[in-house]
Parts: C-alpha cells; structure tokens; sequence
C-alpha cells in the first residue's frame, strides 16, 4: 500500500482521464493520495473531489506563484474551506525565488497566513520551496516560536543540513521524482539521512514523472511505487517495508485511516 501525499489531479490536465487515472492509482496499490490546490478555484475542486473519491484527500491553499493574479476574496475561500470534510492539510504553500510572478514580500505575508491557519485548525502545512531554503527556515524558525509545527517540505530538493534541520523544527520530508533522475545522487544521499519515521513520497502529478517511466506525459499518482522503489534502494529495505512506513507516516500526519 501506498500513499501519494502530493498531487496536482484537480487539473485540467486529468480532466479526460481521472476516473481511469484514479483506478490505475488503486491496481499500483496506491490506496490514498492527498489531491493539492494551488488556488481557491482549485482547492474548491480538490474539497469535492475527495468528497467524491474514497481514498482521496484535499489541501487547499495558494501556491506562492498564484497569488499575484488571486481575486481580492480568494484567501477568505481558503479558510472556510479549512474546515470542510476531507481536508487534511493546508498549502500548497512556500516561497519561490526562481519565478518572479508575485513579489516575494506578498509571498511572505501569504506563507505565513498559511501556516498561522494550519496551526489554528491542527493541520500540517505543504511547502513548495524554490531557490530560497534560508527565507523559509526563518520563517518556520519564527512559526515554531507561537507554537507546534507540523508540515511537508513537498517535492523536496535541499540538502542534508537543511533536511536535519526541517525535521528539528517538526518536519516531514518528501519525495518526488527528482529522486529518481541518474544526475541525483546528492539528493539520493540526502534522503538515506531523513528519519524513517519523517520521509513521505510523492508523485507531485501532472508533473515531473519518475525513472523508469520519465518520458510518459502527465505523470499520475500510480508512478509513486518508482519513487518508492529508488528511496527503498537507497535506505537498503525492501519496497514493502518502504511502502508500509511512508503510508504509515503519511496516515499519522493527516489523521486518516
Ligand atoms: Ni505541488
């Protein structure tokens, strides 16, 4: 069994084919995933689609990159949707210096909004972290002074240090397809440190598919056993216990069964 904990399968791009993709997850023994809003419209979508799909989970938020084009009303639709059935985390939330689509002060104020509401209704936060790893250990720094954090580094690329010092603060760590790729053995060797009781994997569908499947285009969340497979190699188990460990912990963070 396998748990999915980030995907993007409110997107168009599933639109066609999200009955077939949901029951390929379910064959790959993928038994849950956690469906990712990146902005209120699609937060709302990922609400209903796990309203509709046993197994399928919702966190809604703005990813740092869509705020600047959100509508004056869209944080408030985030917070009530915090408290619907079927939601089980907060985000996609973080920091992004790669793109420049929102000024980073305005992604500043919204991570934080992010984490304060995630601490007020107990859920863990998923941070999307681009080309800025010192701002966000900052701010989670100042987030763990007000109170308990719990939280996913989602698609995570830092390195070991910053690893260690993410799960010290209350962190999971988890994985996507990167992990997989041959030019990533610094972010293989990153990932043999993290506490097994911390790592999660992910598919973070439609994009990035992982080896051996890295050509088919969109990633879905039944490619999440060969990321599972690269981090058992890694970690020297097998992927069954790989597998039960990471869903285990996955179940833990978000209260699910
Ligand atoms: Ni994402």
């Amino acid at each position: 069994m396998l748990f999915d904990t980030h995907t993007h399968i409110d997107q168009e791009e599933f639109d066609a084919s999200r009955d077939e993709v949901l029951s390929r997850a379910r064959e790959a023994g993928v038994a849950s995933l956690v469906a990712v809003g990146c902005t209120a419209q699609g937060s709302s979508k990922c609400v209903q689609l796990a309203a509709e799909h046993d197994g399928v989970y919702a966190a809604v938020g703005m990813q740092p990159n869509y705020i600047a084009e959100a509508g004056a009303d869209d944080w408030a639709v985030i917070e009530g949707l915090a408290a619907k059935p079927g939601v089980v985390a907060i985000g996609e939330t973080g920091l992004d210096r790669y793109w420049d689509y929102t000024p980073f002060d305005q992604q500043q104020d919204f991570f934080d909004r992010h984490i304060r509401l995630a601490q007020q209704h107990e859920l863990p936060f998923v941070v999307h972290m681009r080309d800025c790893d010192d701002d966000i250990l900052q701010m989670l720094r100042e987030a763990r002074q007000r109170g308990v954090l719990k939280g996913i580094m989602h698609s995570f690329t830092g390195d070991a240090t910053m690893a260690a010092e993410c799960v010290e603060l209350g962190m999971h760590i988890s994985f996507a397809g990167m992990v997989t790729f041959k030019k990533s053995q610094a972010l293989r060797d990153c990932a043999a440190t993290i506490p097994i009781d911390r790592l999660l994997v992910e598919t973070d569908c439609p994009y990035l598919s992982p080896e051996p499947v890295r050509s088919k285009r969109p990633n879905e969340p039944a490619f999440v056993r060969h990321t599972a497979a690269c981090l058992a190699e890694v970690r020297q188990v097998t992927l069954e216990e790989l597998a039960e460990q990471t869903t285990e912990n996955a179940r833990r963070l978000f209260g699910t069964h």
